[in-house]
């Protein structure tokens, strides 16, 4: 470890929070967690001091836009730096509820920012999305793209981006590093961590991986019509565990130099529906049924990032392929099928 000691995390029981806990203990951070669990369960963090052997740090359970219990955090520990999480980021949620989602996203980024001013702390490592780039075309994108966010979901993430831009440019004691993530997925290779979506899964590794357990027939393809090679939307899939170990070095570099910092995280390479469900079918050893189905409504062919900014910059690079993200998947999905709850029921009975 070579950047800050102490970090508070925010949303740090949540699908990618939880893999970033597990990888921040396992380099010897002390952890400050701070969730509401509007959209996650204490047991993923539970697990994760299962895969660490300690937990290092506390955990507390608040909404980061009440101000003065975040506050009596930070009152409490010295924090060197802050990974932010926390937020909602259901694309079609936001379409129905703009005005909660502003408030979330925005609202607790701007509750955590005066927060954080009052007590000192100028270090963030920001999660961003490449919803941010909307439809912006095909081919890679890389970060000078020009933001088109087509949802209030990834408007919020824009106004927090801008919002971080501007704090960083009038006040030089900042350093802000935004991570553009494209579409994280896969799982903790203990299986003992994944994703865990409340209801009916929107995202596609986690529904494939649900039909892959028996708890859908069959999965809808979104598109078969699309110009791409096989008819079907290409994505960037990011393994989860590429995803974190990012957020580390992140940490590292915090001290480089001020200023905000905007990197896209993704492989670089585009994957179909199609090459999704073949990789998932080798994974889990049984075929995927699934059947063509109309567009989803704002849905774009091809979204994938030039990612070479990240690695020019600190020297890293994912490693994993989406034969590893959909076998870490399913090893989580095998192990928990019906998420952290089933399991957790599973485990106390049998004690
Ligand atoms: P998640 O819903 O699993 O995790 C978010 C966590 O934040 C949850 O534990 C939730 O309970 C908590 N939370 C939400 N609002 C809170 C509040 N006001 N106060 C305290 N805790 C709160 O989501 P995730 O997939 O882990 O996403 C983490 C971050 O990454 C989010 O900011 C999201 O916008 C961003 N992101 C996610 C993806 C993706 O596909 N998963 C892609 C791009 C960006
Ligand atoms: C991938 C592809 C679907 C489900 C979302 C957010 C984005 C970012 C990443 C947060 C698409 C198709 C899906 C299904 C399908 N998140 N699909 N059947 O839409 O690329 O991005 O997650 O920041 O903001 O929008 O990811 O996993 O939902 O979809 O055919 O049941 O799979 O149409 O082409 P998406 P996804």
């Amino acid at each position: 470890m070579s950047g800050p000691s102490t970090v508070l995390v925010t949303g740090g029981a949540g699908f990618i929070g939880s893999h970033a806990c597990a990888e921040l203990l396992d380099h010897g951070y002390e952890l400050i967690v701070v969730d509401d669990y509007s959209n996650s369960t204490p047991q993923a963090l539970a697990r994760v001091e299962r895969i660490a052997g300690r937990f290092a740090g506390a955990v507390y359970e608040l909404d980061i836009r009440d101000r003065r219990s975040l506050s009596a955090v930070f009152d409490r520990h010295s924090v060197d730096a802050v990974v932010h999480f926390a937020a909602f980021k259901s694309v079609s949620a936001s379409v129905q509820r703009p005005v909660e989602y502003y408030d979330a996203n925005v609202g607790g980024t701007t509750a955590l920012l005066r927060t954080m001013h009052e007590h000192g702390v100028h270090q963030l490592v920001y999660s961003s999305s490449c919803s941010v780039y909307g439809d912006a075309g095909t081919g890679p994108l890389d970060e000078s793209t020009p933001a088109r966010p087509t949802n209030p979901y990834a408007a919020s993430k824009w106004t927090c981006e801008q919002i971080l831009s501007d704090v960083c440019r009038r006040r030089p004691e900042y350093t802000v590093v935004c991570l553009r993530y494209f579409n994280p997925v896969g799982a903790h290779p203990s299986g003992l961590l994944g994703e865990d979506p409340c209801g009916v899964p929107d995202n596609l590794l986690p529904y494939v991986a649900q039909v892959a357990v028996g708890r859908h027939d069959r999965l809808r393809v979104f598109g078969t019509d699309y110009p791409t090679r096989d008819g079907t939307a290409i994505r960037d899939y990011i393994h989860v565990m590429d995803l974190v170990e990012a957020h580390r070095v992140a940490l590292d570099h915090l001290a480089d130099a001020p200023g905000m910092h905007v990197y896209n995280l993704g492989v670089g390479e585009g994957s179909s529906v199609l090459d999704v469900v073949t990789a998932f079918s080798a994974a889990c050893g049984r075929r995927i049924p699934y059947e063509a189905a109309p567009r989803r409504p704002g849905d774009v062919a091809e979204l994938v990032a030039d990612a070479r900014a990240v690695t020019r910059a600190w020297g890293w690079h994912p490693t994993r392929d989406l034969d590893a993200m959909c076998r870490d998947a399913w090893r989580f999905q095998r192990l928990n099928p019906q998420g952290y709850a089933g399991s957790a029921r599973r485990t106390e009975s049998e004690r």
